[in-house]
């Protein structure tokens, strides 16, 4: 059996990852984050309550699983306090369970503010960004402006850089983009405040997951967003700001690559995407309007309404093989029950898709748990979608629920 696996979304994000990473960490010992913020919206449904997270790993809702923040993922500690604060009035505790790279670039209230007026100022031709700050702190990280997590610990530092950063990013905040200003003082205090609180949190990343290495531990490497979203290999500059795809996990928590087992896609059974930029089979007849209403298409962290459209196997031939995939989770399959026809893009002609379609189910594939109880015009798509990626569906999930899943190979 597979001691470490990681977990990717292999289109534009919502591909419904926080589901299988909650599922699949059932097993593990340790949760890691290693890229994005609290741009992030993983949905949890457990005995029908449901749980958004946006910063901390999936894996809190099990109670001794271990939770990390790797270096790679840009932290808002007002989000980290805010997120801690719903958990726990949920009874759950991270104290002693979660964890936090002492190199975690932080993201900054200058750098919130930056990313709206950046959108506001490009009017129509935005990104669609979550607004979280995400584009702007990684800028900062890359230009060695930014200031670590560990950086709190030395509070003369802390204020030169913090100082250097804010006058910086004022002057263009005031004279370009015509925008209140952040006072030095007031952050700094704000920081400091945060650091009392979260500092037992730090830890030396890299060390502290090869320990749980060497001691055998099972552990779970959570995307977030997905690959076509990747700074490098998404769909530029519609995109955000860090690595989805596989190589994020190693720069964005200090393992070797040979540490990881195996690698599942979280493919949903159509598309959606959030915020601009191209997407070939976006839908926008009834069929689409059918998509976003059985598969409640609405972002967790903003609420907009997400766009949607069939399959593309064109775009996730490209993810698989990026990110040299080892097997999928096909989610959101019961989505598609009712229609009569489901169609497939095969092909780009003139950046237009070739669609293959499929003879619909219209059958309810709630609460099937094998395989061999699918309808055989359910099998058909799922045989054809693995043909076509030449990779195994591992498992499929017909439901928003924990329990709501046909695992076809145990892996881990
Ligand atoms: P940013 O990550 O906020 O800079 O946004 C950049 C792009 O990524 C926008 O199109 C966002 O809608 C998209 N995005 C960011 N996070 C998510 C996510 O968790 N799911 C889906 N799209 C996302």
């Amino acid at each position: 059996m597979n001691k470490s696996i990681a977990i990717l979304g292999a289109q534009w994000g919502d591909e419904g990852k926080g589901k299988i990473v909650d599922l699949l960490t059932e097993k593990s010992e340790a949760v890691v984050r290693f890229q994005g913020g609290h741009n992030a919206g993983h949905t949890i449904v457990v005995e029908n309550k449901k749980t958004i997270l946006h910063l901390i790993p999936s894996g809190i809702l099990h109670n001794d699983v271990k939770c990390i923040i790797g270096n790679g993922v840009v932290l808002s500690l007002d989000a980290l306090s805010d997120e801690i604060e719903v958990l726990q009035k949920n009874n759950i505790d991270v104290n002693g369970r979660l964890f936090i790279s002492d190199n975690c670039p932080l993201i900054l209230p200058v750098h919130i503010a930056l990313d709206q007026a950046r959108e506001q100022k490009k009017g129509k031709e935005k990104i669609g960004t979550t607004g979280r700050g995400i584009g702007p702190a990684y800028e900062d990280k890359i230009s060695r402006r930014g200031i670590r997590f560990g950086d709190l610990a030395n509070q003369q530092n802390l204020h030169e850089k913090l100082k250097e950063l804010l006058e910086y990013h004022n002057f263009i905040l005031k004279n370009y983009y015509n925008c209140e200003i952040f006072d030095i003082e007031e952050t700094y205090q704000n920081l400091l405040s945060h650091y009392d609180v979260y500092k037992n949190y730090l830890i030396d990343a890299p060390l502290y997951i090869e320990q749980l290495f060497l001691n055998n531990k099972k552990i779970v490497f959570e995307g977030a967003q997905g690959s076509l979203l990747d700074i490098d290999h998404g769909t530029y500059p519609f995109v955000t700001s860090s690595n989805t795809t596989i190589g994020g996990i190693f720069t964005g928590s200090g393992i070797s690559p040979k540490r990881v087992d195996y690698t599942l896609a979280i493919v949903k059974a159509y598309t959606t995407r959030v915020g601009s930029g191209p997407f070939v089979t976006e839908l926008f007849d009834e069929n689409g309007k059918i998509l976003s209403e059985r598969g409640h298409e609405f972002g967790a962290t903003t609420g907009r309404e997400r766009r949607c459209g069939w399959l593309d196997l064109v775009a996730l031939k490209r993810s698989i093989i990026i990110n040299g995939f080892t097997g999928i989770c096909l989610t959101k399959l019961d989505v598609l029950d009712t229609f009569p026809k489901i169609k497939v893009c095969i092909e780009y002609k003139d950046n237009k898709p070739i669609y293959k379609e499929y003879e619909g189910w219209q059958k309810s594939l709630s609460g099937i748990k094998k395989y061999s109880d699918l309808p055989d015009k359910a099998k058909i798509y799922i045989k054809d979608i693995e043909n076509f990626l030449e990779i195994p569906i591992d498992i499929i999930s017909n439901g928003p629920g924990r329990e709501e899943n046909i695992i076809i190979n145990k892996f881990f």
